[in-house]
Order: structure tokens, then sequence, then C-alpha cells
């Protein structure tokens, strides 16, 4: 009997001691975030320092998991993968939003914002504001803005003029405004993940493509083109996205310290944006790979006049107002 009060002491002690070990906090919430350029642009950045600020403020309860390069996702597959919960933020630029939403190919439309002074006004008002929630009802959360900068035109020869471009094919994002875009001036448009456009210049299988003075460095696309006219003829934007299932999942303090560190994280990319936009112009300058070509304001205008029509092919699906409030930004 006695023994048996013992063993039973004994067993007691000792489950009571497994369960007075150490206490395991929840497994922490893991945001995949997955980008397709390198980490020293201005997505780059601001990815990182959204994961540094997360982790600071919330470390142990959420994780930041950072995939640049297109290492997870390319840009063809992220918004699919986010909407099977693969990954649970990317910021693509808003040309590769056209499977989701119409409305976003007003971002498109070439010579629409005269600078980035006038895509901030424009973004910040009601009206861009409210472009943010057009990916909702496909099951898309736009949580911000986040800038690049103005696209330049590269190519394997000069190109001054409209008619330069005529026969010659551009690598362009997923987006029809764009392929209309290249059509304007008779030529050809090749729609291709950002991760193959090096090898296709390279190879020469495309002669161009337009993008950004820190892609075009990042990605060392001024290395085998020998031309980048400084047309500044359309933007290159993002919208950092996440999945309704994915936010709306997280608790609510969770989600307030998560968006305000995304906040903050946006602000300094935008800084970042800036400049390189002035710094990888430079560098490509003094590496003495690719001519900058400055159009004369007679060029300009023939860009303009041969390209602006697109904006009307467009119309219907965007919005005239919208336009309109989005041109009106340049004033
Ligand atoms: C491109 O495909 O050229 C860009 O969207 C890449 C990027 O994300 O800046």
């Amino acid at each position: 009997m006695f023994r048996k009060v013992t063993s039973a002491i004994a067993a007691f002690a000792i489950s009571a001691a497994l369960f007075a070990g150490p206490v395991f906090a929840a497994d922490p919430i893991v945001i995949k975030f997955s980008h397709v350029v390198a980490e020293n642009t201005p997505k780059g950045q601001m990815a990182n320092k959204f994961k540094d600020l997360v982790e600071e403020r919330l470390g142990g309860k959420v994780v930041v998991e950072v995939f640049p390069n297109s290492q997870l996702f390319g840009d063809n597959k992220v918004l699919e993968a986010m909407l099977l919960g693969d990954v649970q933020m990317a910021a693509p630029s808003l040309s590769k939003f056209e499977r989701y939403t119409k409305s976003l190919q007003l971002y498109d439309l070439p010579f629409l914002f005269k600078d980035m002074e006038a895509v901030e006004r424009f973004q910040q008002s009601e009206a861009g504001q409210k472009l943010l929630d057009s990916v909702n009802r496909r099951g898309l959360v736009g949580l911000g803005y986040l800038h690049n900068g103005m696209k330049q035109l590269s190519s394997s020869d000069p190109l001054r003029v409209p008619e330069d471009a005529a026969r010659k094919k551009f690598r362009i994002m997923s987006s029809d405004v764009l392929a209309a875009q290249f059509e304007a001036v008779d030529a050809v448009p090749l729609k291709k993940p950002f991760s193959e456009v090096f090898t296709l210049l390279q190879t020469k299988a495309i002669d161009g493509q337009e993008n950004t003075w820190s892609n075009i460095y990042s990605k060392k696309f001024f290395e085998v083109q020998p031309y980048i006219t400084e047309s500044n003829h359309g933007l290159l934007d993002y919208m950092v996205v996440t999945s309704k299932e994915f936010w709306m999942g997280l608790p609510d303090d969770i989600k307030t310290d998560v968006k305000a560190a995304l906040d903050e994280a946006i602000k300094f990319g935008n800084g970042v944006a800036n400049q390189k936009s002035v710094a990888d112009r430079q560098k490509i300058i003094d590496s003495g790979r690719s001519e900058i070509i400055q159009l004369s304001d007679a060029e300009r205008a023939q860009w303009v006049e041969v390209m602006k029509p697109v904006w009307k092919k467009f119309e219907k699906d965007i919005g005239k107002d919208l336009i309109d409030a989005a041109y009106g930004s340049n004033m």
C-alpha cells in the first residue's frame, strides 16, 4: 500500500515537473515577402527595412522572410501564389495587375505624369487612395504605394524619334497598355518576366526595353544596351499587397503594428527611390558603357504625339474622370 502511494506521488511529481517546465510560445507568424528586383533597389531596401522594423517591434511574434531576385516567385506567378497562401506579401509593379483590375492601367498611360511629385500628389489624393481598393474583390488587399521612378528607353540603337523604334522588339511588363504604347510607334512589344530581360538583351533576342535608372543599373541592362534615351515617358511604381485571407486572419494588435512598420518602410523606400534615380543614372554615365540620349523639345513632342492616342483606347476601361484627375495632378 505504502509503495503504491509513494509511486503515485512520484508519478505525480514527474508529470507536474514536466508541465511546469518552460512555457513554449506559439509559433511566430511568418510573412514571406517575395520580389523580383535586386536588394540595392527601392523595393529591395524597403522590404529589408520592413523586415528589420517588424522583427525589432514584434520579435518572436512575427518573422519576415524576404526573397529578392525572383528567388521564390517570378512576377507572373506571385499573385496566384499569394491567393494560394504560399507567400504573404509582394510589391509588383502597377503594370502587373491587369488580370486583377483594369483601373490600375491608368498608371501605364504614356506621358501621364510629368514627374514623381505629380505621381505622389495623385496617389495621396482621394482618387489615388481609392485605387488601392481596386484589387479587393479579387481577394487581395492593397496596403500602399511604393515609388520606383520614371521609365527610360534602352536600346541597341539610338532612339531619338519614334521612327527609330519601328520594327524593333521591346520587352514589356504584362500590360496591354504598354503593348499599345509600343505598337503606336510600330515596334514589336513582347511580354516577358523581369528575370529574363538581361539574357534577352544580351543574346539580342530583343532590341530594347523600358525601365527605371535603378533597375537598368542593378540588373546591369546598361552593360548590354549601348543607348539609353532619357524619355521619362512612363511610370514604374508598385503596390504593396497581401491576401485578404492572411490580412483578416491577423490579430488586430499585430495588424496595426505590421501596417505601421510597412508605412515607415515605404517612406524609407521612397527616399531610396529618389536618391537612386539620380545616383544610379550617374553610375551608368560614369561606366561609359551606355550613351545617354537627351531629347530636344521637338523630338520629345513627336513621341508624345504618337503615343498619346493610347489614352483614348483605354479610356473606357480606366474611366475618363480618373485619367483627368491623374493628369490634373501635374498642375
Ligand atoms: C519590371 O518587370 O521591369 C519591373 O516591374 C521590375 C520591378 O519590380 O521593378
